[in-house]
């Protein structure tokens, strides 16, 4: 725990710690690398390469800073981290890496400045920080593991069965190779997928883009022409394959209620909307699915939506837009006014796609009134503001 001299020492270097946070968390990544090659794999390159993950670290630690007097916020502000966190893996052993490479390119960046008492109290406070993070990741390891068909660290899935849902949207039912039956995850969540690459090790999350029926899961892949997890998926995996799954996260799920829903996706953002709307129509309540797409070819799911729709006229409604071409409801993009006709009254909102797509339509949502609180979305990578570049 702080002393109140660390307390102080904390407040009064904090500003130019802060100052120094982007450079420190640059630093920080070769160096833990460099240090630990063992943890590199859970790591996303390119969430490296555009800063994304050095950003989110740094937020959260002075976030942390900010708001840790007051515990209930903490962990709200957590929440997202936990999450990531427990679907790769994250273990109490990782936390000491971390910490000894955070304090050393504190100690580069600073240089003298860092006198061993500031150090101590960083120290201390990081302690404190991963120590409520291990509480918090802890308890849902165990959470999940005593659900009925819950586990812990890897498990090895078999791939049962795939499906292309458009020219680059592939869809890989997982069957675990135990036999046994598999947890429910609530719809709107991710899991974490460990593949392996030439012997290699390599992580990514994926949305569930099914509900749960305690037997397998389904993820939806699209296949970006350089990336190595989605290439290895659509290039190199065949039904009977095996990778390894980790527990299923995400707090993009569905707030219990009776108001209608916007759910509007864009590209393969489409894959958390689609258990969404299954759970809320078994629900009694009225969906507006809202989906864009760049044109008929890399539309996905559109049989699987027409069905859904069909089995729920009253309750669903449908609207497709795609960028080029004449095969939508809507040609060209979703904005405020295509919403501003489409918007339930007292709707909650969920939207997933692209930074811009989710930026654009969080400002005309908010524009229309819709408050915060009933705005709901999640990044494909790192979380950072809507209205980052
Ligand atoms: C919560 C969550 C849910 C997700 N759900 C889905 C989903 O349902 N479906 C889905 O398809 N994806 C989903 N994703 C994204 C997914 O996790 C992967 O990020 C995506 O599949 C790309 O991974 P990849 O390995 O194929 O590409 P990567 O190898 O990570 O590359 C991605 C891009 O970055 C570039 N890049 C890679 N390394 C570097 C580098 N060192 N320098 C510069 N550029 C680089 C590549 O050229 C490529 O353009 C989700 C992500 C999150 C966080
Ligand atoms: C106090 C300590 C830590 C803090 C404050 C922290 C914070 C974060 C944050 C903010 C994110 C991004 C969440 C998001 O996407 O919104 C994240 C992701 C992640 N964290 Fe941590 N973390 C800590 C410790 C660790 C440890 C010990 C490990 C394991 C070595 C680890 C591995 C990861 C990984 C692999 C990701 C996903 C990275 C990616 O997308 O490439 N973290 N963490």
């Amino acid at each position: 725990m702080l002393t109140q001299q660390q307390e102080q020492l904390i407040e009064s270097t904090a500003p130019v710690v802060a100052e120094h946070l982007g450079a420190i968390t640059q630093r920080f990544y070769p160096l833990m690398f460099a240090r630990y090659p063992e943890v590199k794999p859970l790591f996303n390159d390119a969430h490296q390469a555009d800063g994304g993950q050095p950003r989110a670290l740094a937020g959260a630690v002075l976030a942390y800073v900010q708001l840790r007097q007051n515990r209930e916020k903490v962990r709200e502000v957590l929440a997202t981290v936990v999450s990531k966190h427990v679907s790769l893996d994250i273990r109490p052993e990782h936390y000491p890496i971390v910490g000894e490479c955070l304090m050393a390119a504190i100690g580069e960046v600073l240089g003298d400045a860092v006198t061993p008492k500031i150090a101590d109290a960083w120290s201390t406070l990081y302690e404190e920080l991963a120590g409520l993070l291990i509480e918090l990741e802890d308890h849902r390891y165990l959470e999940f593991e005593r659900r009925p068909g819950g586990w812990r660290g890897p498990r090895e899935f078999r791939i049962a069965d795939i499906r292309q849902e458009s020219t680059v949207i592939r869809s890989f039912v997982l069957a675990p190779v135990d036999g046994g039956p598999v947890a429910e995850h609530a719809p709107g969540q991710y899991i974490g997928v460990r593949l392996t690459i030439d012997g290699e090790p390599l992580y990514r999350h994926y949305s569930l883009s099914d509900v749960p029926n305690g037997k397998h899961y389904r993820i939806s892949v699209k296949r970006e022409p350089q990336g190595r997890a989605s290439r290895h998926l659509h290039d190199a995996m065949a039904v009977g394959d095996t990778l390894e799954l980790l527990p299923p996260a995400g707090d993009l799920t569905l707030q219990d209620g009776d108001e209608p829903l916007l759910l509007a996706s864009g590209g393969v953002g489409q894959t958390p909307m689609l258990p969404l709307a299954r759970q809320a129509l078994a629900q009694g309540r009225r969906v507006v699915y809202l989906h864009a797409a760049l044109d008929a070819q890399h539309h996905a799911f559109r049989d699987e939506i027409a069905a859904l729709a069909e089995a729920h006229p009253e309750q669903l409604r449908t609207v497709m837009v795609h960028e080029r071409g004449d095969q939508a409801d809507h040609i060209g993009r979703i904005d405020r006014e295509l919403l501003a006709q489409l918007l339930p009254a007292n709707a909650r909102c969920y939207y997933v796609g692209p930074q811009g797509f989710m930026g654009a339509i969080d400002k005309a949502l908010a524009e229309l009134g819709v408050p915060v609180e009933r705005r709901h979305y999640e990044h494909f990578g790192p979380s950072r503001p809507l209205d980052a570049a």
